[in-house]
């Protein structure tokens, strides 16, 4: 019987795994974060696709039939490749395994939230360098207008666990005044990536505290991610016959498994023990 892998380059992922969590709770599923190569969204493409595709493949070989890929850097720079390059090739060989990204399930969501028509997009470097989220959103809704916000310092600090702190407030505003300033008009940010939710508490206490900004909607992907893998399911048994049913979760890291234990831990309110890993070779 075979497990749901969720992949992240690092903490941001149990953003979503918490979510599917909540809603298909009856699955095992298996965490993976690549917490010794984070952050991946500085890295070039072919980094990027070597990490993922290396991790994938870890998952797929331990006993993981569908991956959700809870990054947007690598839904953004390497899932396509993984789709149309690697997977027939996986697949030919061994059970039928799939990849699926979260970027299309956010985009999906944004048309019926945004009322001005102008959205913000929040992500990594190599998120935004894709234009992932541009061409996607324009492709279902093309009379939005798009801004989008590179963060590079948002992960780091999620990653070093300095996202709690007051430093941290420092390039909140930098990026947040940022966008806003390209565009005043933007009533909608989406949060284009797993990690950002981290900083929720201190992108609405921005917010809130700007004059003009209060009714910004902030767009996290957890929950559209979740309900998109329930519908994914619904229409392909032939994974849901493979999937056991024992409601348990293993974490995996790249990286010191107490320190991965400790801070998984404390986000997601249970306690986690999670066993260290190496990618590649
Ligand atoms: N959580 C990843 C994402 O959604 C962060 C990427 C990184 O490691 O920079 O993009």
């Amino acid at each position: 019987m075979a497990k749901i892998g969720v992949f992240d380059s690092g903490y941001g992922g149990l953003t979503i795994l918490r979510e599917i969590r909540k809603v298909l709770p009856e699955y095992d599923y298996l965490y993976l974060g690549d917490n010794a190569r984070a952050p991946y969204g500085t890295h070039s493409f072919e980094v990027i696709y070597r990490y993922t595709l290396q991790a994938v493949k870890y998952l797929f070989e331990h006993d993981c039939t569908l991956v959700i890929l809870a990054c947007n850097t690598a839904s953004a720079k390497a899932l396509r490749t993984i789709q149309q390059k690697d997977l027939p090739e996986i697949n030919r060989q061994s059970q039928i395994v799939n990849c699926l990204g979260v970027i299309r399930p956010t985009v999906e969501a944004v048309p019926a939230i945004t009322k001005t028509g102008h959205v913000g997009i929040l992500a990594t470097p190599a998120t935004v360098s894709s234009e992932s989220y541009v061409l996607e959103l324009q492709k279902i809704s093309a009379g939005l207008t798009i801004v989008q916000q590179s963060c590079p310092m948002w992960v780091p600090l999620i990653e070093a666990g300095e996202h709690d702190k007051d430093g941290a407030n420092y390039f909140v505003d930098e990026y947040l005044s940022a966008i806003l300033e390209k565009d005043p008009q933007i009533d909608t940010l989406v949060l284009g990536c797993t990690h950002y939710p981290l900083l929720l508490k201190k992108i609405e206490q921005w917010l809130q505290q700007s004059a003009n900004h209060q009714t910004i909607n902030v767009i996290a992907q957890g929950e559209l991610e979740a309900n998109s893998l329930k519908n994914y399911l619904s229409r392909h048994i032939e994974y849901c016959e493979q999937l056991s049913q024992g409601g348990s979760c293993c974490y995996l890291t790249t990286e010191n498994a107490d320190r991965f234990s400790q801070s998984a831990s404390v986000f997601l309110s249970e306690p986690v023990k999670a066993q260290q890993v190496i990618l590649g070779s």
